[in-house]
């Protein structure tokens, strides 16, 4: 049958969205599968219904797509789709209410506090220490995120997260190595660490630098790697998540680790990392898009 790759939307991700979603397309109009694109801010994502289409591959990134806004019309449809339900989708979306879940079921994440404008700055500092992190509670690929390594730093941090997002976090800074660790189905990937040679691993080097070395195999010690990969299926599983998603972490020097959040349409970009999670585990791009495709539901 057809299948909708839904890339685009009005989120702030969009453009990651639109590249994402056309290696996507290719993928799988290479091996044969009737795929079109679909952008839900071009067109209401009601004419997939009138369209015939009878699968929908979800690369839209943040909010207005990733967040369960669109599962939930696809749910109303009958339409099938790739990854997370309504729920999963919504909770992973936010990172405060993943913080909720993921402290209540026992998985490793750094200590937060809920900003609000006018807070007191000096309170958090204390509680959190420096530096410290401020993001929107709700996007995505880095965007508003702020390091903050001193007091002076913070209204101008908590205003770029505040623009982006009404729901903003200040986050303990974790020291140690960036790693993500992909889910695929019931299993964790090997995972990816992500060593930025040039400044931090933000949006700009996300995409669109070779300022970034990737690791994957991640060559850290294997109990470790596999004590991360058991814990982010944990974290996948207790947020409901389905299909594939990607968690993100910091491990530490001692061995110990945080994680930060849950992806549940992460980045199938050249440069992202669920892509090389799965040719490390042996598993092409195509391949890879087809066993995603497989696993859509209702
Ligand atoms: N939010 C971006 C697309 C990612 O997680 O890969
Ligand atoms: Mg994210």
């Amino acid at each position: 049958g057809k299948v909708a790759v839904l890339m685009g939307g009005p989120s702030a991700e969009r453009e990651i969205s639109l590249l994402s979603g056309n290696a996507v397309l290719a993928a799988l109009r290479s091996q044969g599968v009737d795929a079109h694109a679909f952008d839900p801010a071009e067109r209401p994502v009601w004419a997939l219904a009138e369209e015939g289409f009878n699968r929908a591959f979800i690369t839209l990134h943040g909010r207005f797509g990733e967040d369960g806004t669109v599962q939930g019309a696809l749910q109303v449809m009958k339409i099938p789709f790739t990854g997370s339900g309504v729920m999963a989708s919504a909770i992973a979306m936010d990172k405060w209410r993943t913080k909720l879940v993921w402290l209540a079921a026992g998985v490793p994440t750094p200590a937060y506090r809920m900003l609000v404008p006018g807070c007191d700055y000096a309170s958090v500092i204390d509680e959190l220490g420096l530096p410290l992190i401020i993001k929107p509670a709700r996007e995505g690929s880095s965007l508003g995120v702020t390091k903050v390594r001193n007091a002076a730093e913070f209204a101008a941090a908590f205003e770029a997260a505040h623009r982006l997002d009404p729901l903003v976090i200040a986050e303990q800074f974790v020291s140690g190595q960036e790693m993500t660790a992909a889910v695929l189905g019931d299993k964790a990937l090997p995972l990816v660490r992500i060593e930025p040679l040039k400044g931090e691993y933000d949006y700009q080097n996300k995409y669109f630098t070779d300022d970034v070395r990737y690791h994957c195999p991640a060559g850290i010690a294997p109990e470790i790697e596999e004590a991360i990969q058991s814990d982010a299926l944990k974290a996948f599983q207790v947020l409901g998540c389905r299909g594939w998603g990607r968690a993100d972490l910091i491990l530490r020097e001692d061995g110990s680790y945080s994680f930060l959040e849950m992806n549940t349409a992460p980045g199938m970009t050249g440069h992202s990392l669920v892509p090389m999670a799965a040719r490390t585990a042996g598993l092409g791009f195509e391949q890879l898009c087809l066993d995603i495709l497989e696993q859509a539901s209702l």
